[in-house]
């Protein structure tokens, strides 16, 4: 294992963040841990509760008991939510279209941001999200801000839904994106947003290893210094 550090990856979504995070973590023998499934796996018990999304009351007392646990896989990092795996539930199109919402009330995000820099805390982590640079790991020693055009976005992820076996369609998919980003980048509490001393990578017309050997290469020189 590589001399420890944190990289922070944030950007909008279907940028190719945890696919490339993953890889950078497996190549620097980091700890990856991918901070939008832990939204996705509060949103998930939220809506199996059928609690009032808006509800943020009822909504910080179910949460208050939460386990969610991240464990590292070859293929999928697995996800399990008070001891049940959710890995592939919280991928639903239900799950996608209103973790923005959820994501956005207070308590939901003081009680991840603790668990993710708990998590931090123990070991040199990749983790990626939106607010990572700029709320959860402000000292990170390597910031990247990963972006990519919508279209090449919603092309990647039909791909990938397609392989999952999902019935999805591109300018669905498109719209939903650019929805997503739109609430993720207006809401009030840690937005998504550049943070001032991250690089930024365009991925559009990458592949995944050149993207992924240019961070293994920042963190490399990163560590030198
Ligand atoms: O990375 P993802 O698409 O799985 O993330 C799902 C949602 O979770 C995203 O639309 C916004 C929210 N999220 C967040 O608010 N902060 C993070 N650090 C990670 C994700």
């Amino acid at each position: 294992m590589t001399a420890g550090m944190r990289i922070a990856i944030d950007g909008p979504a279907a940028a190719g963040k945890s696919t490339i995070a993953k890889l950078v973590a497996k190549k620097l023998g980091y700890t990856y841990i991918d901070t939008g499934a832990m939204y996705r796996a509060i949103t998930y018990k939220v809506l199996q509760s059928a609690i009032d999304l808006r509800n943020e009351e009822e909504i910080t007392r179910l949460i208050a008991q939460t386990e969610i646990e991240l464990q590292p896989d070859e293929q999928v990092q697995k996800v399990l939510l008070d001891g049940i795996e959710v890995t592939d539930a919280i991928r639903s199109h239900e799950v996608t279209t209103n973790v923005s919402a959820i994501a956005a009330l207070t308590s939901v995000r003081d009680l991840l941001v603790a668990k993710q820099q708990n998590l931090a805390a123990e070991s040199s982590v990749v983790m990626d999200g939106r607010d990572i640079g700029t709320a959860v790991l402000p000292e990170a020693e390597l910031k990247i801000f990963m972006t990519a055009s919508v279209e090449e976005r919603a092309e990647r992820r039909l791909l990938e839904e397609q392989k999952r076996g999902m019935k999805s369609d591109y300018e669905t998919l498109k719209r939903e994106i650019s929805e997503r980003d739109r609430a993720d980048s207006e809401r009030k509490i840690s937005p998504l947003k550049k943070a001032e001393d991250a690089i930024t990578i365009d991925t559009t017309g990458k592949t995944i290893e050149e993207v992924t050997n240019s961070i293994v290469e920042y963190a490399e020189k990163r560590l030198a210094q």
